[in-house]
């Protein structure tokens, strides 16, 4: 039984909670890229942990992320003007640099020795592969921020998209590490019974799944990042030889590396913008192939204007029961919903904001997320007795860890097939606790 007191432990992110003081030990994403584009341009609202914050990009090309309201008397820096390398706040024109230095005070006596001394608090930040990425546990220019760690699509072909869940964090995690459901849920996008050896990918918005197998069985391995897990199912053809298995590794606290299809890498990544809402970025990556955004977005259903409105949230909601056509469903889609995406979101957010997990019945294919809420509390108490945050200690994220998809002969471990070589040389071989 999952007690209500862990619940909260596992969900909450808000103020000083335990959790959130763990999130606050990586560095996350806080905005794509594009959104602040311009230098100079409109400055955004970013929303982590449950606090507000403004992001913009300066005269020369820099982006600053610091709290939404005005050092002085509290006025939102959303309004300031943006101009000669900082932003000035429109109520008294107090101007800070993306530092957070306030370098003038034009309501101040000429004399005063205030300026260039005194600091409103922004937070280390850095752009890479598309995003902005910004470490909130300690601020701009301290000396104790971990060295940032560029992930693995930033230097190759890369397409990002961005949407938002009225979920916590956890719940929408556990919805990647739920490797059964994509049998069942999403069986009309993506299809059983292909007859290839892999899923496919490419343009298509349907991909065609090389089994009719939905009761995979699930097999975990903990790592010192957080755990890679195995979906095991029997493939359509050549079922006495092989295994038609699907390896997601979890690098806690955020960060998805779901199995691939035929021509690129995904990684999902789901920060906590408070306690009840959740951002999930979705990256997919080829050294192969170019990815076309539009088209990246388009399949997943993240189009702003078409699915999404301008803050990222899907048109499709609880309020309009997603849209759902019991028509599609009577002439044979299972779910009724648009896309993988919808299909996602909706299960998620209609558990609730904070799903009650101590109403719920788990089986055996809920495997990976026990382990998952298991870690995570464990992360907690390990990090509130003064240890290191999970994962910390080794380079995180490690831009080498693959997943896997794919088949394996009957009889060999799939864990030391689905690794890479840089893997198998690093510290899985050193972790023990195989939930298997
Ligand atoms: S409130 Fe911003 S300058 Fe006064
Ligand atoms: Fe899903």
């Amino acid at each position: 039984m999952f007690t209500a007191e862990n619940n909260e432990l596992l969900t909450r992110i808000e103020r000083d909670s335990p959790m959130g003081r763990l999130f606050k030990n990586y560095w996350l994403p806080a905005c794509m890229s594009e959104e602040v584009a311009e230098p100079d341009g409109t400055p955004i609202r970013v929303r982590l942990l449950g606090e507000n914050y403004v992001a913009f990009r300066d005269t020369n090309g820099k982006v600053g992320i610091m709290h939404e309201l005005c050092p002085h008397r509290r006025a939102s820096l959303l309004l300031a003007r943006n101009e000669e390398c900082g932003l000035r706040c429109i109520y008294h024109g107090w101007k800070m640099n993306v530092d957070g230095l306030v370098v003038d005070m034009p309501s101040e006596p000429p004399n005063s020795r205030m300026v260039g001394r005194i600091r409103h608090r922004a937070y280390p930040v850095q752009e890479s592969g598309g995003f902005v990425w910004v470490y909130l546990g300690a601020v701009a220019g301290a000396a104790d921020v971990p060295a940032f760690m560029a992930p693995p699509w930033a230097n190759v072909n890369f397409a990002i998209s961005k949407v938002q869940s009225n979920a916590n964090w956890a719940q929408v995690v556990e919805g990647v590490l739920d490797s059964a459901h994509s049998s069942t849920l999403h069986s009309s996008n993506i299809r059983p019974g292909g007859k290839g050896d892999r899923t496919s990918g490419g343009d298509l918005i349907i991909m065609d799944r090389p089994t009719n197998d939905a009761a995979p069985r699930i097999q975990v391995q903990r790592t010192e990042y957080g755990f890679r897990y195995a979906a095991i199912r029997t493939p359509t053809q050549n079922a006495d030889e092989r295994d038609y298995v699907r390896v997601t590794v979890f690098m806690a606290p955020f960060f998805s590396v779901i199995p691939p299809n035929a021509h690129w890498e995904t990684v999902i990544m789901h920060i906590p913008l408070d306690d009840e809402h959740t951002m999930q970025y979705s990256v997919g990556y080829s050294d192969r192939t170019v990815l076309d955004t539009e088209k990246f977005r388009e399949r997943s259903g993240t189009r702003v204007g078409i699915e999404l409105d301008d803050e990222y949230r899907p048109i499709r909601t609880q309020h309009n029961r997603y849209l759902q056509d019991r028509a599609a469903m009577k002439a044979g889609h299972f779910s009724g919903l648009q896309g993988v995406t919808t299909e996602d979101i909706a299960v998620n957010e209609t558990m609730g904001p904070i799903a009650d997990r101590t109403q719920e019945i788990l089986a055996v294919s809920d495997m990976a997320i026990v382990q998952f809420r298991q870690m995570m509390l464990q992360a907690i108490r390990d990090h509130e007795a003064g240890g290191p945050a999970i994962g910390t200690q080794v380079k995180w994220p490690r831009a080498d860890i693959r997943a896997f998809e794919g088949m394996i002969p009957k009889g060999v471990d799939w864990r030391t097939v689905a690794v890479t070589d840089a893997e198998v040389a690093g510290y899985v071989s050193q972790s023990g606790l195989d939930a298997a």
